[in-house]
């Protein structure tokens, strides 16, 4: 799908400090090199994105954490041997090599490995660390195919490379290592399971009802209650709630369910995407963003969003859906 040409033209223009949409495993980046503030500047201003939200920088190779990162722990050394390249991001304290920019600030660089033939292939032949936040507008649905970074993007970045619909389909997991100990800062692609079976237990920051960070949290600067959103007013509910509206009024208009596996009352919605019919975290994950944007391009008044279970990939959908809930 992504020819040899094609990506040393993606190489060249980045190199030149152009902006180039690739796949990764999760989601689709929109990478800039992060050695080139200007090119950094321009991820922020085409994605809308606050200054303060810092960027996760992207490299081929382990031999990349020595030159960006001024300590590299055991205990992320460990992390890293298992689980890159694959959807994990490590922060670590930061060298003067990155910029305050890419960080938003932050005394810490966010690393990782992507686990797509695409993305490796690309980050081998620029030769450079790579700032990659995911390639859509700030705030709303990421993109898991490359005609969903067209839709938002298309007409201001210089290169998408598209190679297909993106395996994982939620974004990496995002983990502190540093003094204090292991947090989680976003629940991602590798589940906390998979990541405590290798260095114990990992703290999780406290997050109230409003998915904000409680006091006394190491803050994630880009971590916001509304985030990943679609542009119809979405509303979760736990899968045991019924259908909509048995609790509550039931609510005007067409409504769509976005449901993990069996509809018990398919008749109450105008619209519907089962995610997994077997049930299956992994196949739901792979289609949880394309399904909330075909909900959302449906004409509904309202998105009707089940829970998954609190444990693996589900830690991470239920993330992603309190934040498009904006609750
Ligand atoms: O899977 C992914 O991680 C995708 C693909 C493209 O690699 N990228 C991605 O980037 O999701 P983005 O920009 O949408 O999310 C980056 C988030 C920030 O919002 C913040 O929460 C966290 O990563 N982050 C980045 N640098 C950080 C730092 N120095 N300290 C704490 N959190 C950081
Ligand atoms: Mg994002």
């Amino acid at each position: 799908m992504v020819s040899d040409s094609q990506i040393a033209q993606a190489a060249k223009v980045l190199r030149a400090g152009g902006l180039v949409a690739f796949p990764t495993e999760t989601v689709y980046g929109l990478g800039a090199s992060a050695l080139d503030e200007r090119a950094v500047a321009r991820v922020f201003e085409v994605k809308g994105r606050p200054r303060f939200d810092p960027l996760i920088v992207h490299v081929a190779s382990v031999d990349w954490v020595a030159r960006l990162a001024t300590d590299f722990p055991a205990e992320a050394q460990e992390l890293a041997r298992r689980f890159w390249p694959g959807p994990l991001t490590l922060v670590l304290s930061k060298t003067p090599v990155i910029s305050d920019l890419v960080t938003a600030g932050c005394p810490t660089v966010a690393l990782r490995i992507p686990d797509h033939p695409v993305a490796l292939n690309l980050l081998r032949t620029v030769d450079l660390p790579i700032a990659a936040p995911s390639a859509n507008l700030f705030g709303r649905i990421s993109p898991t195919t490359a005609a969903h970074v067209g839709e938002q993007l298309g007409d201001q970045i210089d290169m998408i490379l598209d190679g297909g619909p993106c395996r994982v389909g939620v974004e990496s997991t995002v983990l502190q290592l540093g003094p204090g100990g292991p947090v989680l800062l976003r629940p991602g692609g590798t589940t906390l399971e998979e990541i405590e079976a290798v260095i114990g237990p990992v703290r999780l920051p406290a997050v109230d009802a409003k998915g904000e960070q409680g006091a006394g949290a190491l803050a994630s600067p880009g971590m916001l209650p509304q985030h990943y959103a679609p542009r119809t007013r979405l509303i979760v509910k736990t899968r045991d709630e019924g259908s909509a509206g048995e609790h509550e009024q039931r609510p005007a208009g067409r409504i769509g369910l976005l449901a993990f596996h069996t509809v018990p009352r398919a008749e109450d919605y105008a619209r519907i995407e089962v995610l997994s019919p077997t049930g299956d975290l992994r196949e739901a994950t792979a289609n949880f963003f394309a399904a909330l944007r075909r909900l959302d391009k449906a004409g509904l008044d309202l998105i009707v969003a089940e829970t998954f279970p609190e444990a693996g990939l589900g830690r991470a959908l239920n993330d992603r859906l309190r934040r498009a809930a904006g609750t």
